[in-house]
């Protein structure tokens, strides 16, 4: 069994991941934003035995992610997602951008993910083979040109530089940290047509980080277990 931090769990692939962990077993630490607004959350913690439960955390703001870390207190943390995620302003052209709604995407998707990271720190260093996952997007990837969206990619662009850097400053604490894009998944943000369910995505990202080891440590996964290009 294994202790599994979540933030972002109350919709979309968040949900999913948190269901796909308590089926098999683990121990779900479900971050939400606003834990009284997630319903499907809620439902599924109270069906869970106890191996689901829900937390406040707004991955955007400081004071609310040392909050969280009280939470979990000094338990080992085995399994960290990083998934919260937003679009960051719609649209996001040369001719109409949303400057306020980009820098909540970097504060969201690049500095939060890192400050989520550096929080729960010693809680990672108590697990025995800890990991890291940060649900990014092929957005970042400069091997996948695709016009505007400057607030989106350049937020997870930069969120995929932090966790190289940080997989290189946590090796020696033999923890693992990795990067993955989750597909194009019908969820809020991806949409109706997009190729893939959120099942579909929740059970491919549980498979790559089953098998993620120290050998893997920066690199930038999909969700079917290829390497992405970056
Ligand atoms: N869907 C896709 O096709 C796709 C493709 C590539 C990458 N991704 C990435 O996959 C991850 C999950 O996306 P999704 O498709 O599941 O999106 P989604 O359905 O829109 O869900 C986004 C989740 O992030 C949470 N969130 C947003 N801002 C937050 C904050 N400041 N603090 C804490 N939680 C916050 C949302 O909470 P609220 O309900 O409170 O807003 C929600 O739980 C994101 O990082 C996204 O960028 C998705």
């Amino acid at each position: 069994m294994a202790n599994v931090l979540i933030t972002g769990a109350n919709r979309g692939i968040g949900l999913e991941l948190a269901r796909t962990y308590a089926k098999a077993g683990d121990r779900v630490f479900a971050f939400s934003r606003s834990p009284k607004d997630a319903k499907a959350l809620n439902d599924l913690a109270a069906s869970s035995g106890g191996k689901v439960t829900v937390h406040a955390m707004d991955v955007g703001d400081g004071a609310s992610i040392a909050e969280g870390a009280k939470v979990v207190g000094d338990t080992p943390i085995d399994i960290l997602i990083n998934n919260a995620g937003v679009l960051g302003g719609n649209p996001q052209t040369l001719q109409a951008i949303d400057f306020d709604a980009w820098i909540d995407a970097l504060k969201i998707m690049t500095i939060g993910p890192f400050r989520v990271v550096q929080t729960f720190l010693p809680n990672l260093k108590k697990a025995a083979a800890p990991k890291v996952m940060t649900v990014t997007s092929q957005l970042a990837a400069s091997t996948w040109p695709f016009g505007g969206t400057y607030a989106y990619s350049s937020a997870k662009a930069g969120v995929n530089k932090v966790m190289q850097t940080l997989a290189l400053d946590l090796k020696g604490d033999n923890i693992a940290v990795s990067m993955i894009h989750p597909g194009w998944v019908k969820t809020d943000m991806g949409g109706p047509n997009a190729d893939i369910t959120p099942e579909e995505s929740a059970a491919g990202i549980h498979k790559v980080v089953a098998g993620l080891g120290m050998q893997d440590t920066g690199k930038f996964f999909k969700w079917n277990g290829d390497i992405h290009a970056w």
